[in-house]
């Protein structure tokens, strides 16, 4: 297996010449060039219309359906028709929900969790249409020594199935604590249970938008109904991709488009025409991640990122868990883990006599001038407002999301900062 060349990996990618840190890419990640160039080539070339039979559309349809085999690639889906795109996750998630409108039923049970709303709000509207029931999937601490080191337990998630249980929305990585869920495992046992208990039929969402960036997705070894990603936060524009089992699709979903429009494929739920060019530009994704590792293929790519996002992971977590910060009040926010469980989306508070504002430490970093990082609730809302001791929404936690182009020297840079502030 190949490592990454970090060089070369920090040369695609034109906002890194300056040497401005960038550490909140949880948030969003910086724009691949082929991506860039792909936008570029798009809109200079082939922005006409999908689908006519003029030159140009025909140019123009290849590109776009290009765009379709990307998303299938990074999803590892069966077919084209089973992945679409949308203006973002959260949009995408809520056209899912209002296609579901007429296969869920009064009494049906819903399992969501306090993370990423975009994944909750959806079905908690769609159980109110409905006359479903919500049920949460609750965090709960596993160190002793620290209230915040939150983790989900499976056999929490498998007690709250029965009979009634229809969907179940969950997330492959918390974007605040960091944390890989094993949706493989996860699914199987929830699937167990299911039929165990003569559910009528479990579909599962899985919002991989903090996932996406660092390992490989795959909806078929995982046995999911429903996935989403952010192209933006892995290295490209601002559109999100979809995935829909093909099951999913022919039974469920309702199609939301146009009346007059038969359409079977993922289309029932994409209103509209997608960006073109940013469909195009998923493209320049996957070329870039394949352009990483001499394998060309995404799996050893991604065995690469997340080997050298262990480099990074490893004194960040080291120097937020050592005893000087644990007795000064710095407390981890999820699990301490150096291990490939974790992705270096790494956040905390600083709590005890000398308590510190989450805004506060940010703005140290602010004034800094080179370093980009952020305080908040990132929208993991219930995973917040549910902490006890109690954290307030509003001032959050810090976060600092490294992915694979961030280097070692600009972790200890931040470390050096995190020193100073916290001494
Ligand atoms: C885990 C997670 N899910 C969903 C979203 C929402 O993504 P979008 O901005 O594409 O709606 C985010 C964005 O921060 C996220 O981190």
């Amino acid at each position: 297996m190949g490592s990454l060349d970090i060089a070369k990996v920090r040369a695609a990618f034109p906002s890194l010449r300056t040497g401005y840190i960038y550490a909140d890419n949880a948030g969003g990640s910086q724009t691949a060039q082929q991506v860039i160039d792909n936008i570029t080539h798009y809109l200079g070339n082939t922005n006409v219309q999908l689908g006519a039979s003029y030159s140009v559309g025909v140019q123009s349809t290849q590109r776009v359906t290009d765009g379709s085999v990307a998303a299938s690639l990074l999803f590892n889906a069966a077919s084209v028709d089973e992945v679409g795109y949308g203006p973002s996750s959260t949009m995408v998630f809520e056209n899912m929900a209002r296609a579901l409108d007429d296969d869920v039923h009064p009494g049906d049970e819903f399992i969501i969790t306090g993370e990423h709303e975009a994944n909750n709000g959806p079905w908690k509207r769609l159980a109110q249409r409905r006359g479903a029931i919500v049920k949460y999937w609750r965090t709960v601490a596993v160190d002793e020594g620290n209230p915040y080191s939150f983790t989900y337990k499976t056999e929490d998630l498998v007690s709250l199935v029965s009979p009634k249980t229809r969907i179940v929305a969950i997330t492959a990585c918390s974007n605040i604590l960091g944390s890989i869920y094993p949706i493989q495992d996860i699914v199987r046992a929830l699937r167990q249970r299911a039929t165990q208990v003569g559910a009528r039929k479990v579909e599962v969402a899985v919002d991989c938008v903090a996932y996406a960036p660092h390992r490989r997705i795959d909806v078929r070894e995982w046995d999911i109904d429903y996935c989403v990603f952010a192209l933006y936060k892995m290295y490209g524009a601002h559109n999100a991709a979809f995935y829909i089992r093909a099951t999913a699709l022919q039974s469920s979903l309702k199609s939301i488009v146009h009346d007059f429009l038969a359409v079977n494929s993922s289309q029932k739920i994409q209103l509209g025409g997608p960006g073109y060019e940013l469909v195009h530009a998923a493209s320049g994704v996957v070329s870039y991640l394949l352009s990483l590792t001499p394998e060309n293929n995404l799996d050893a790519t991604f065995t690469a990122i997340a080997q050298h996002e262990q480099s990074l992971l490893r004194p960040l977590l080291s120097f937020l868990t050592d005893k000087q910060q644990y007795d000064r009040g710095v407390r981890l926010v999820g699990t301490s883990t150096i291990d490939l469980s974790r992705v270096p989306t790494v956040s905390f508070v600083v709590t005890g006599r000398r308590a510190m504002k989450s805004k506060d430490i940010v703005a140290e970093f602010d004034k800094e001038r080179h370093i980009g990082i952020r305080y908040g609730h990132f929208y993991a809302y219930g995973l917040v407002v549910n902490a006890a001791p109690k954290l307030d929404p509003d001032d959050g936690v810090v976060r600092i999301s490294l992915v694979h182009y961030n280097t070692v020297e600009e972790v200890e840079r931040i470390v050096g900062v995190l020193r100073r502030v916290c001494a």
